[in-house]
């Protein structure tokens, strides 16, 4: 029995046999020498095998090996700087542990988006795909790490709730037994306000679900969101909070997935190096003279489109925060600006490059009278909000937070044009499958 390594062990074993399984990622033969490369999900590797080296049995394998068939192949590691990933393996051994049927769809040749979402199963194997989902994987260590470390509690708040958390527009209803309607998380932030006075830095990091209609490169209606909430902080210290984690993450991922980000997702890492604190600042309306000035016809009191984050964005080599926004333009719980009542404390940061908006944050309102006033204002159902209420009726404390959406800052450090590639399974307007 020869030992079982990952294709990314393999630097550890030169000169020893060993085995490999994976999938065939490519095939060549010349009739005495065949070249078969296979990919286990931790790397690529070349395996070689002679006609001469192998028994007729083995060797007759090859001629039943397609793409994308699981195998397990046997050889001994070599080192060579032509191969790709460094290593090579000279094959003595081949099993066909599941062959592939027919023709595998997906072709080392361009397919059409469509074609490649309704094979989403299968385009997840691709060198690319699975280079953005390991990216994905560290920005969520780093997001985790960094908040451990400055002592943040996971507390995961629920997804089937009662209550509205951003915007009656964008729900998602499902019946609940007999209690009537229930909605699918737009937010955790509102339950992050009840567990931040239990325990003063806490965070929740999961799905939300959002009936968006708009067809864009920025929007799922499923993505990931990680939302701090913060005793004992003002917006001032908000937007700290969210620079530094929006360095760390950066920081870290280029550290530790450089060469993917590099060579195989062709990211311009320079781009991602200017991404150090201070970040720019602007208020919304010093952000609505610029763009306007820029052609833009939004007018003060609107929230900035997609086309006007660019325009915001296209100034500066990093994230840019646009702070205290028009009431109207905003959720209900944002607290009112003492120096300006027409807005409220809260900031979006903006990357750079057209990734638009990755954070939305805000000082909440913690002043009761104030916020049953805006429930009111915005129609909201009251009864749902007496818990939320009671937040401010026991011990109320000014508190901020922020969500960060995890798809589209992976597809800014990746330099993925639309987030539908930054989660494995993507959920948009007209797709529910796979
Ligand atoms: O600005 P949003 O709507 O903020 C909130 O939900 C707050 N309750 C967060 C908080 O303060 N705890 O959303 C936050 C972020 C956006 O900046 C964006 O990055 C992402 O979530 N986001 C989306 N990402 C993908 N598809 C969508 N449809 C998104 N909507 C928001
Ligand atoms: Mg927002």
């Amino acid at each position: 029995m020869t030992e079982h390594v990952q294709i990314r062990e393999l630097a550890e074993h030169v000169g020893d046999d060993v085995s490999v399984l994976g999938w065939v990622h490519n095939l060549r033969s010349s009739g005495k020498v065949a070249f078969l490369i296979v990919r286990d999900g931790t790397g690529l590797v070349q395996g070689v095998m002679s006609a001469g080296d192998v028994s007729p049995e083995v060797w007759e394998r090859l001629e039943g090996l397609d793409y994308e068939a699981s195998v397990k192949v046997g050889g001994s590691v070599r080192e060579d700087e032509r191969a790709p990933g460094g290593y090579e393996l000279s094959l003595t051994d081949l099993e066909i542990v599941g062959p592939s049927a027919e023709e595998y769809p997906i072709q080392l040749k361009e397919h059409g988006v469509d074609f490649l979402l309704e094979h989403r199963h299968l385009w997840l194997r691709t060198p690319r795909q699975v280079a953005i989902m390991r990216v994905r994987d560290e920005v969520v260590k780093a997001i985790r790490d960094f908040l451990y470390e400055q002592g943040f509690v996971n507390v995961d708040t629920p997804i089937l709730t009662g209550s509205i958390g951003e915007s009656a527009g964008t729900l998602f209803e499902t019946e609940y037994f007999d209690l009537g309607a229930a909605y699918l998380a737009q937010t955790g932030q509102l339950y992050n306000e009840a567990t931040a006075a239990a325990l003063g830095r806490v965070y929740c990091f999961g799905p939300t679900f959002r009936a968006e209609k708009s067809k864009t490169r920025r929007h799922l209606t499923e993505f990931w969101m990680l939302e701090p909430e913060i005793a004992w902080c003002d917006s001032e210290c908000n937007m700290r909070i969210q620079e530094g984690l929006v360095c760390y993450i950066v920081e870290r991922a280029v550290e530790r997935c450089r060469d993917l980000l590099e060579n195989e997702l062709e990211r311009d890492l320079s781009k991602l190096a200017s991404a150090r604190a201070p970040f720019p600042r602007l208020s919304y309306s010093e952000a609505i003279e610029r763009v306007q000035s820029l052609g833009s016809s939004i007018q003060w009191g609107d929230d900035l489109g997609a086309e006007d984050e660019t325009l915001v964005a296209q100034d500066y080599d990093r994230p840019v925060f646009v702070y205290n926004y028009p009431k109207q333009a905003k959720a209900f719980y944002m607290k009112e600006n003492p120096d300006d009542p027409r807005t409220v404390l809260c900031d979006d940061l903006i990357a750079p490059e057209g990734y638009g908006e990755i954070i939305g944050g805000s000082q909440r309102e913690d002043d009761y009278d104030r916020l049953l006033a805006r429930i009111r204002e915005e129609g909201l159902p009251e009864e749902a909000y007496g818990w939320y209420l009671d937040l401010r009726r026991y011990g109320t404390y000014p508190h901020s937070g922020f969500g960060l959406g995890l798809e589209r800052t992976v597809a800014w450090i990746c330099g993925v044009p639309h987030i539908r590639e930054c989660i494995a399974f993507p959920r948009t307007l007209n797709r529910l499958y796979p």
